[in-house]
């Protein structure tokens, strides 16, 4: 059984669909494990997405992200990582697959609804940047 972190971006949250996100994950077989809504600061976004800075889009995301609420998710289950990935569907919306997250209810690549770690690597620092091990009830 695998975990991977997820995020429901802050355009999702101000349209008020957190729970139609969380309802596709676990429609997936995807399970809640730990989750809590924060407004996190700039600091933080640009920590989070260390990984692009340099890249064009680093400064528009950290602000997109910090400005306002997110659902910092753990999500549990056969291929996590991947099925979450699957769920959401391609970053630019205009790829993404039909009933995906991002197909439904992404508005652009910057405002895409949906974040979801790449690898076990990525998972597990991206669980443990927001989440402590007792938070975390599988
Ligand atoms: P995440 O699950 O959010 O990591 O998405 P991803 O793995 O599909 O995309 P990637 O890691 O390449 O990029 C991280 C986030 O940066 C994306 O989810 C987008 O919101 C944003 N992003 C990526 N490319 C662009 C871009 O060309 N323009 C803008 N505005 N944002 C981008
Ligand atoms: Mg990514």
């Amino acid at each position: 059984i695998e975990r991977t972190f997820s995020m429901i971006k802050p355009d999702a949250t101000a349209r008020n669909l957190t729970g139609k996100i969380v309802a596709k994950l676990e429609d997936a077989g995807l399970r809640v494990v730990a989750s809590k809504r924060i407004h996190m600061s700039l600091a933080q976004a640009e920590a989070f997405y260390a990984v692009h800075k340099g890249r064009p889009f680093y400064e528009e995301l950290t602000k997109q992200m910090s400005a306002g609420p997110v659902v910092v998710q753990v999500l549990e289950g056969e291929n996590a990582i991947l099925k979450n990935r699957e769920v959401m569907g391609a970053t630019n919306p205009a790829n993404a697959a039909e009933g995906t997250i991002r197909k439904e209810f992404a508005l652009s690549i910057g405002e895409n609804s949906a974040h979801g770690s790449d690898a076990p690597e990525t998972a597990a620092e991206e669980i443990a940047f927001w989440f402590s091990k007792t938070e975390i009830v599988g």
